[in-house]
């Protein structure tokens, strides 16, 4: 199989590189993007066993000086106190201005991480590994970093850039199918904003036959366009947002243990459902609703398209979404397969919408 590279063409510039056999070359590979310093590989418990030490080899064997800090997995300890954890570790291992985070994990170490480069010395460089695919068709791309708060996901952030990305696929054979269709719904996501060719394959059960490197290209392609278009989401990006902002009120309502992508599929089902019945859909010609396409595509890959929380408790959570403006928040409204659009409502309103799209 080949390797693809993508480059993204923000301010710092970065490749992103596509194939089976990444980590065990990373040392190498990063060695363009990352002149040779000190790399601190932060990693999580489920991850570390798995790579952490082809890792370890790969980067010393080129000459970094490599040194690792391993958090508990889950989604629940992207938190202040393992980022501060990170932070500390940083600092008792004398990383300088001129060394480098590695994340290696999925989107929860890639986030973490990340913030915690963005914060130590006011800006070190990080390079990302992901090893799920979810962090390999979406987050590692586009420099959003963060961590949860009480309140609500990924409230405290930064935006920095990756000096590089290296996606090696042979990581998605270990993946559970739970954790592959994670990620798969970040993939409809992008095939819903703007790939009906990907949504006709994903629709027909596809997903399995697909090839994980072009899936995951084709993902990052379209998400690196928007990205250079509207790096600080001032517009365009938001669109990237599609399904989540009813995702993230039901990864908060579950304090965080249905993972994000179950959530966002949940989140987008409900959102569609809600357009298809407020009208906002179009008739897709090919004798289905979109919103039917939608939900039916989800079911087949093994996700969820509603949740057992109430409107009212959904919109609460959502109250304190960060894509909230005073008292209007923007959410992401498919009208067909490739036509998605930003609708800006009054927050009061949104309980409604969610009401509306919540029974299956
Ligand atoms: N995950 C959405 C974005 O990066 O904008």
């Amino acid at each position: 199989m080949s390797i693809q590279t993508l480059r993204v063409h923000t301010a710092p510039e970065y490749t992103v590189t596509i194939g089976p056999g990444l980590l065990k070359e990373c040392g190498p590979r990063l060695r363009e993007a990352v002149p040779l310093c000190h790399m601190a590989v932060v990693t999580d418990s489920t991850v570390a066993p798995l790579y952490l030490e082809t890792v370890k080899t790969s980067l010393q064997e080129a000459g970094y000086q490599v040194s690792a800090y391993i958090f508990p997995a889950g989604e629940a300890h992207k938190n202040l106190d393992t980022l501060s954890s990170i932070l500390e570790f940083l600092a008792e291992e004398h990383l300088t201005r001129t060394d480098c985070v590695a994340a290696l994990g999925g989107g929860v170490t890639g986030d973490m991480a990340g913030l915690a480069a963005a914060l130590y010395l006011r800006g070190i460089k990080y390079v990302q590994l992901p090893t799920t695919l979810l962090s390999a068709v979406d987050s590692s791309v586009g420099g959003k970093t963060a961590i949860d708060l009480s309140a609500g996901k990924n409230l405290a952030g930064a935006f920095l850039q990756p000096a590089a990305v290296l996606c090696d696929t042979d990581c998605l054979e270990t993946l559970p199918s739970a954790v592959f269709a994670d990620g798969a719904a970040e993939a409809i996501k992008t095939a819903v904003l703007a790939d009906p060719g990907l949504f006709n394959s994903l629709e027909d059960g596809m997903i399995p036959a697909l090839d994980p490197a072009a899936l995951i290209a084709g993902c990052v392609s379209y998400k690196a366009g928007v990205v250079e278009r509207d790096e600080k989401e001032q517009g365009e990006r938001k669109l990237l947002n599609l399904g989540h902002t009813v995702g993230h009120a039901i990864e908060k309502c579950s304090n965080f243990t249905i993972p994000h992508g179950h959530a966002v599929a949940a989140g987008l089902a409900i959102i569609a459902r809600a357009s298809k019945r407020l009208g906002w859909t179009l008739e897709d010609g090919i004798n289905a609703w979109t919103a039917d396409r939608i939900c039916s595509t989800l079911s087949l890959t093994g996700l969820p398209i509603s949740t057992e929380y109430s409107a009212g408790a959904l919109a609460q959570a959502a109250l304190s979404d960060k894509k909230r403006a005073g008292d209007s928040i923007t959410i992401v409204v498919p009208r067909t397969i490739g036509d998605c659009v930003l609708k800006k409502i009054h927050v009061t309103e949104l309980e409604a919408i969610i009401r509306t799209g919540l029974e299956v």
